[in-house]
């Protein structure tokens, strides 16, 4: 943990107890995630008690416990994309990205999650990168679009499960 940068974060937000959420969000923006190290840093600096920030960082589903890549790949398995061909656009990141779903790539980039269901059935099947969607989307696509975030081969390869 660096506690300089942790530090200026909560500085920015007058070391204020009630700004919890949005220093927490700012640090899951540097690490992409929220190690817990950093969370009992906070609870000290903030004088809250642990169990609150464990709270908020847990009951929020944008925050992270576990080492997320700088990237969250996530394809829809809902029904609409399924029957469109969504499982195939998942194995296809699987195959590129060298992990399995849940896990992040060695080098952090890249986080691969499935999903129920994104809000736009009709434009099965759907994978949504950060806050990109990308519809109608043929498995042979996939690469190309990985590209635009910086994917490369060296970018493979299991890292850890989220
Ligand atoms: S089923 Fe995929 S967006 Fe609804």
């Amino acid at each position: 943990m660096d506690e300089d940068k942790i530090d200026k974060i909560i500085e920015e937000h007058r070391t204020d107890k009630s700004e919890l959420i949005p220093i927490l969000q700012d640090v899951q923006a540097e690490y992409n995630w929220l190690p817990q190290d950093t969370l009992r840093y906070i609870a000290k600096r903030l004088q809250v008690p642990l169990t609150d920030v464990f709270g908020i960082a847990t009951f929020y589903k944008s925050f992270s416990l576990k080492p997320r890549g700088k990237h969250l790949v996530r394809v829809c398995l809902g029904t609409a994309c399924h029957v469109r061909g969504g499982p195939r656009i998942l194995e296809t990141a699987e195959r590129i990205l060298g992990i399995k779903t849940g896990e992040t790539t060695e080098d952090y980039k890249f986080t691969l999650e499935s999903v129920n269901c994104l809000g736009c059935c009709a434009l099965g099947p759907v994978m949504v990168v950060d806050n990109e969607y990308y519809g109608k989307l043929p498995p042979t696509k996939v690469e190309k679009v990985l590209h635009k975030y910086g994917y490369t081969s060296l970018s493979s390869g299991k890292g850890g499960e989220t």
